[in-house]
């Protein structure tokens, strides 16, 4: 049978499509390749949010496709995802190397289009149409079929976005929002146990959005509450997290879950975009600063030492220097532990990109700089209180930096590297940090009294 090489672009909802597809190709009796050079089968599952990532995973289908043209080899190369969605046909048009183009509905379809493909039924497939029911078909593991155990393992409950915010590409490449049913989302996270799982992560484009136009809310709970307090009920399971979610999303219901959910981690990645009010509302993002601020106070109010993370534009369409000053005042109040930063990049057929006062790159990169600077300095601060204290970690493997060293994250979502060895693996310990790198805590397992 042949062999099958993924390559994945951009956020983990696409980390885990990938691994849907491959658990699938397993199945079918495919193997995976350790390269992309040795594989029968080339995918690369991409991702639109910004034009750089496009042009990344471009860039690498030429590369490979030179490079098996220049050895006479007869590999088979596709793109999965998101750019395949809204490029199509295209794709091919432009790299005729390509033979499969899979949209983000169609994922679950991989091994029926490749076997056309190897056993030479057709020249090449483009499959991009929107399927109903597709969000239940990204359930499989890699770990059911023997692969490595996932000590945190994904778990996609949703797909698509409807809240079109005027730069994003994602409600065009995802589609509507449609949920999985609470019950198909536990007996995931139970199969998961039993493979090794012990802390999971829930995965949507805009998860607290959660299955709001199925479900009612039940004693004032809303149906991703109600799913939070079903997972959390799966014996075996002991940390649960989940990202992305909206501010606008976190009803009271939800901070008070943080309070009263003990697996539920002290941890929110809670994208902000901007502090300037009149950039929101150009946005479309349907919150102000001053509700964003509320809800932080909420937040660390009911998790007094919750990790509170998110995402920032800079150089959206007409942001002036007053905007961005805003923001990084937001910053500062806020206090964030960690950022992702993103320069404005123009999607195509979204409001923005169309938008009046477009900034040069230059603009751009001085404050992507600006701000970079008020986040490190701010995080660091915030790592720093971190040592000396005891904290709990959950081990999840050897360090990707230093693999003779091992690492696990606390409960608030910073990561932890230590002396470990594979006894560790998936236990939950304590750890005394003892110093602070680079968004990177260093410590030594506690030695607690009675040992
Ligand atoms: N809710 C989604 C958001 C997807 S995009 C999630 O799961 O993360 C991730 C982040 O990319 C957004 O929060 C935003 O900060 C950034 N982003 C989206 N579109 C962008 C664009 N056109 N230019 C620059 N950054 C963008
Ligand atoms: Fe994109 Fe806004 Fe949805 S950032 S994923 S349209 S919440």
């Amino acid at each position: 049978m042949p062999t099958v090489f993924i390559k994945t672009y951009g956020c983990q909802m696409n980390e885990r499509d990938s691994e849907a597809v491959a658990a699938q190709l397993a199945e079918r009796g495919y193997s995976l390749a350790a390269s992309a050079q040795t594989a029968d089968v080339v995918l690369l599952n991409t991702c639109s949010v910004r034009d750089l990532a496009e042009q990344k995973a471009i860039g690498k289908m030429t590369e490979l496709a030179a490079k098996n043209r220049k050895t006479k080899g007869n590999a088979i190369f596709g793109y999965l995802g998101c750019m395949a969605q809204s490029r199509g046909a295209q794709l091919v048009q432009d790299q005729p190397d390509v033979r499969l183009v899979l949209g983000t509905q169609k994922f679950h379809r991989a091994a029926d289009y490749l076997d056309e493909l190897v056993q030479g039924r057709q020249r090449s497939i483009v499959d991009t149409e929107e399927e109903v029911g597709s969000q239940n078909t990204i359930k499989e593991h890699l770990t059911t079929l023997g692969g490595k155990t996932q000590i945190t393992s994904f778990v996609s409950i949703m797909q698509g976005c409807n809240q079109y915010c005027t730069f994003c590409i994602v409600p065009y490449t995802r589609g509507q929002e449609r949920s999985r049913p609470i019950a198909e989302i536990v007996e995931e996270v139970r199969r998961q146990v039993v493979n090794g799982a012990r802390e999971v992560t829930l995965l949507g484009q805009i998860v607290n959005s959660y299955a709001k136009r199925e479900l009612p809310f039940i004693d004032g709970k809303s149906p991703f509450v109600q799913l939070l307090e079903a997972v959390s009920a799966v014996e075996g399971i002991e940390r649960v997290r989940f990202t992305s979610p909206h501010p606008k999303g976190y009803g009271d219901d939800l901070v008070e879950a943080y309070a009263r959910l003990p697996k539920l981690c002290q941890s929110a990645h809670i994208p902000v975009q901007s502090g300037s009010n009149r950039i929101l509302k150009l946005m479309h993002r349907g919150y102000t600063t001053e509700r964003f601020l509320e809800l932080v106070g909420k937040l660390r109010a009911a998790r007094p030492d919750i990790g509170l993370t998110t995402d920032i534009i800079v150089g959206f369409p007409g942001e002036t220097e007053e905007d961005f000053d805003q923001t990084l005042t937001l910053a500062r109040e806020v206090r964030f532990d960690n950022a992702y930063m993103f320069k404005y990049s123009p999607r195509r057929d979204t409001p923005a990109a169309a938008m009046e006062g477009q900034l040069s790159d230059e603009v751009k990169e001085d404050r992507l700089a600006r701000l970079l600077n008020v986040i490190n300095t701010i995080g660091a601060e915030r790592y720093e209180t971190c040592v000396g204290r005891r904290m709990e970690i959950l081990v999840e493997g050897p360090s990707k930096r230093n693999p003779l060293t091992w690492s696990g994250r606390t409960r608030c979502n910073k990561i932890v590297v230590f002396d470990g060895s594979n006894r560790h693996l998936g236990q939950l310990m304590d750890v005394d940090i003892t110093r602070n790198g680079s968004f990177t805590l260093y410590g030594d397992p506690a030695i607690l009294n009675g040992d």
